[in-house]
């Protein structure tokens, strides 16, 4: 099955990825946790994208799932649903790097009726060659725009 033309600049995101990551926000208790993160070909112009999170005791902690679209190889959309009520429509510039990418991808975030209400997001992807690092903002609970989480992970078997 051939890879859709249009994900050629993140093809080497494709695979799954292991690692850990930080947690904190004015509201809450810092944490730390393992995430693994999944990005499958099915041959469409999209990557099916599914993150898991466990506490460092082992307990399921955030999970996410979504699709990565890349519109014209110089913009990423990506399209995620939360656990937690929110669905989040995160979009921003794709920059080319020696080893690998950056994105910044801003988002709308829709809240159910019941979730946490979340105003707005911004999440940093960076790959570069075998290790993905992440970072998360939010503007949520009435807290401006403030940073979240923190993760790097490398490439797994
Ligand atoms: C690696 C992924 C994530 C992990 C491990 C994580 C973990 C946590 C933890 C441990 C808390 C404090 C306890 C709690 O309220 O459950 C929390 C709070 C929160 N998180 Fe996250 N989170 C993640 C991703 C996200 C995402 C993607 C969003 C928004 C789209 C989000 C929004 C929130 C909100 C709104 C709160 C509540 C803050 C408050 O009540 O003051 N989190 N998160």
């Amino acid at each position: 099955m051939a890879l859709h033309p249009t994900l050629a600049a993140v093809a080497d995101l494709i695979g799954t990825w292991l690692g850990e990551g930080q947690g904190e926000y004015p509201t809450i208790e810092p944490f730390s946790y393992t995430e693994e993160v999944t990005f499958t070909d099915v041959g469409k112009p999209f990557l099916h994208y599914v993150q898991r999170t466990w506490s460092p005791s082992g307990a399921p902690m955030h999970t996410e799932t979504g699709f990565l679209r890349i519109a014209d190889a110089a913009a990423v959309e990506f399209v995620l649903a939360q656990p937690t009520g929110q669905t989040e429509l995160a979009e921003g510039p794709l920059t080319i790097t020696e080893d690998g990418f950056t994105s910044r991808l801003e988002s709308r975030v829709v809240n159910s009726a019941t979730a946490k209400h979340v105003e707005t997001t911004v999440r940093r992807i960076e790959l570069t060659g075998d290790v993905l690092t992440t970072n998360f903002a939010m503007a949520a609970v009435g807290v401006p725009l403030t940073h979240h989480l923190a993760s790097q992970m490398h490439r797994g078997c």
